[in-house]
């Protein structure tokens, strides 16, 4: 697969902000982008935009990461407008047709911005950010190319709002810290306490991340959540890549890594970031297009790998 206009990418939450500026920018590269949204309108609006900038090469899907019925309607839309063969029949001759896809971008995201934090108000970015991401992601495993150079791609746009210094639990900052041994059920295990204690109104006796200074800024207590869900994509991942290691054969030709893209001005913090969506776009862009060797399964900022 030398050419980049055979390489396809799914980015979701791709109408406006990074996702859109991620589309962009892999699109003025020669790569086949599918633009996804939650919303029909949203997504046609964004594609006719790109269209109008002379970029065709962009196609448009639905997709809501929060909807099991959207995430298999667009595996299964994927594999018929791009594969065309069962990709289970994988005699080499056959499977040199198919063009399924070199990279997904996870970017889709939420905050919500109810001070109020109760099981109602977190669970919508939960579901978003972390349950959305796993789940695409496992619908769409199956149709990455494993002939990509360097291996085909997963990138999670996460945050620094999930870096482990935000935790207080000492358990939860020791199991986390061991990526090589992170397992996917811990990391569900591990948001479903959080949302135990959302219920039961212990947060604080549990340890997690404790924002009462933001209390009075626009974000507030609402930081609480979404640095929870951002601590368990990045930690997905990890679990991700341990995973796919230990599947002998195929493991190593998928590369999954979380990012970073910096405060941003977008929709998600009333564009009170400091950077542009082409700014932030940059890091994700960067990790699917040259795919580091090293440090898989970890976490990059600005182009570089950073603890998390
Ligand atoms: N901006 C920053 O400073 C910053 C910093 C760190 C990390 N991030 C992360 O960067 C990513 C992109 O955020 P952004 O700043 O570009 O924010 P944004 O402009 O608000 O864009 C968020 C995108 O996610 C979509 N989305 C929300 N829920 C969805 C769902 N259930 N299914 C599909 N799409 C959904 C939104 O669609 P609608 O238009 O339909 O709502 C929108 O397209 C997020 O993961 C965010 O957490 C941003």
């Amino acid at each position: 697969m030398g050419k980049k206009a055979d390489r396809y990418v799914v980015v979701t939450g791709a109408n406006k902000g990074i996702g859109f500026g991620i589309v962009r920018q892999l699109a003025k590269e020669g790569i086949t982008v599918v633009l996804t949204a939650r919303d029909a309108t949203r997504g046609n609006v964004a594609l006719e935009s790109l269209k109008s900038q002379g970029l065709h090469n962009v196609n448009f899907h639905p997709l809501d990461v929060t909807s099991q019925e959207s995430i298999l309607a667009l595996a299964e839309w994927l594999h018929k407008t791009y594969g065309g063969i069962d990709i289970l029949v994988s005699t080499f001759e056959a499977y040199k047709l198919l063009k399924h896809f070199a990279f997904v971008i996870n970017n889709a995201g939420l905050a919500n911005d109810d001070n109020d934090v109760t099981f109602e108000t977190v669970k919508p970015g939960l579901d978003t950010n972390y349950f959305g991401v796993k789940n695409v992601t496992k619908a769409l495993l199956p149709l990455l190319r494993d002939d990509t150079p360097g291996g085909a791609r997963v990138i999670v746009v996460a945050s620094t709002m999930g870096e482990l210094k935000h935790l207080e639990n000492k358990d939860y900052v020791k199991t986390l810290s061991d990526r090589e041994h992170i397992t996917e059920d811990f990391v569900d295990s591990f948001v479903n306490h959080y949302l135990k204690d959302v219920v039961d109104g212990s947060q604080k006796e549990g340890g997690w991340p404790n924002w009462t200074d933001w209390v009075n800024s626009p974000v507030g207590r609402a930081a609480e959540p979404y640095s929870v869900s951002k601590v368990a994509v990045i930690a997905y991942v990890s679990a991700l890549h341990n995973t796919l290691v230990a599947q002998p054969g195929s493991g190593k030709k998928i590369n999954v890594f979380s990012c970073c893209p910096g405060f941003v001005a977008t929709d998600i913090n009333n564009n009170r970031g400091t950077k542009t969506v082409e700014e932030g776009a940059d890091t994700p862009v960067w990790l699917a297009l040259h795919s580091p060797k090293e440090c898989i399964g970890k976490f990059w900022i600005e182009r570089k790998v950073v603890d998390f």
